[in-house]
């Protein structure tokens, strides 16, 4: 059976939701207290047991290659004031064998996937959505992966929301059929992105994570685009769906859903609290602060 080794991480999208914030940074460089949403992503691939990263950029994206390459001014002046933390804090950070391609019009995930193709060939891969952080036990991608050593499927990450959220997400349909293994497991009947209140089939939204086989890479090609004029993830996974089963994994882990204002907030909260240089007077911060609150 193929080992997974290769992720991909898609960042050509134009970060709306954080305008004015990313006119002129990219929205995966946003900082959690001192370390940007990206790097949280390949860490966790890395700590899957990916080996090999590939970035779709866009022209608006070159920070996020230059955050991974060596900076020898900043690092020499590190070392010139025995800054040592700080420096292996930075190059840490070039430390993964990452590759980079862009993709010239933001045309949806599926446009982005396109890219990659070259780099992935014919294997299934892992794709990892930068604007999910999860904390838990175990990586969520590897959570993914352990699904396919088993199974050899298409499988989709999945968590429970709230119903008041469905329309942030995509939501899944799943079937009947009794779930499989540990039970957590389910075969998806389609995928709805988005969909108002009253029109999701459940409240299981789709958590950023993905393993896929290549032959999306052949679903992508015959793909046409929208009314929007994008090409659908949703869509393509759909397609994938009639041909081979892909199955949706419960996982297990908190999500923080860094790419809207309130989850980012949170995350920030979180990883605050237990970061070493913040975490005693951030904690008594919001002890008084929610004092002073109704
Ligand atoms: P989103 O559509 O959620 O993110 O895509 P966005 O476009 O960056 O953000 P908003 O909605 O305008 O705030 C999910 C991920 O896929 C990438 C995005 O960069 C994001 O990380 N993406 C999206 C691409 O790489 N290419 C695309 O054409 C679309």
């Amino acid at each position: 059976m193929t080992k997974i080794k290769k992720a991909v991480i898609p960042v050509a999208g134009y970060g709306t939701g954080f305008l004015p914030a990313t006119k002129a940074q990219p929205k995966e460089l946003l900082p959690i207290v001192d370390k940007p949403i990206i790097q949280f992503t390949v860490e966790e691939a890395i700590a899957s047991g990916i080996e090999e990263i590939v970035i779709i950029t866009g022209r608006h994206k070159r920070p996020v290659e230059d955050h991974f390459d060596s900076n020898p001014e900043l690092e020499e002046n590190l070392m010139r004031k025995n800054k040592e933390d700080l420096l292996a804090k930075v190059q840490e950070t070039t430390m993964t064998d990452l590759f980079f391609v862009r993709q010239p019009y933001p045309l949806g995930l599926a446009d982005a996937l396109r890219y990659a193709k070259p780099f992935i060939g014919d294997e299934p891969f892992a794709l990892l959505l930068a604007d999910n952080i999860f904390e838990g036990e175990e990586p969520v991608t590897k959570q993914l992966i352990d699904v396919y050593s088993e199974h050899e499927v298409s499988v989709i990450a999945a968590l429970e929301e709230t119903k008041d959220k469905v329309d942030q997400y995509g939501i899944i349909a799943l079937q009947e059929d009794a779930p499989l293994g540990d039970g957590t497991l389910y075969p998806i009947d389609s995928l709805i992105e988005k969909p108002q209140q009253d029109q999701a089939p459940s409240n299981i939204a789709v958590a950023g994570r993905y393993i896929l086989t290549p032959d999306i890479f052949d679903v992508i090609d015959r793909m046409t685009p929208n009314k929007q004029g994008k090409y659908d993830l949703t869509e393509a996974i759909n397609t994938l769906n009639k041909t081979q089963r892909v199955f949706a994994k419960e996982i297990q882990a908190d999500r923080f859903d860094v790419g809207n204002k309130l989850g980012f907030m949170e995350m920030a909260i979180h990883y605050g609290l237990s970061h070493p240089e913040t975490d005693t007077e951030l904690r008594s911060y919001i002890i008084n602060l929610a004092e002073q609150l109704d």
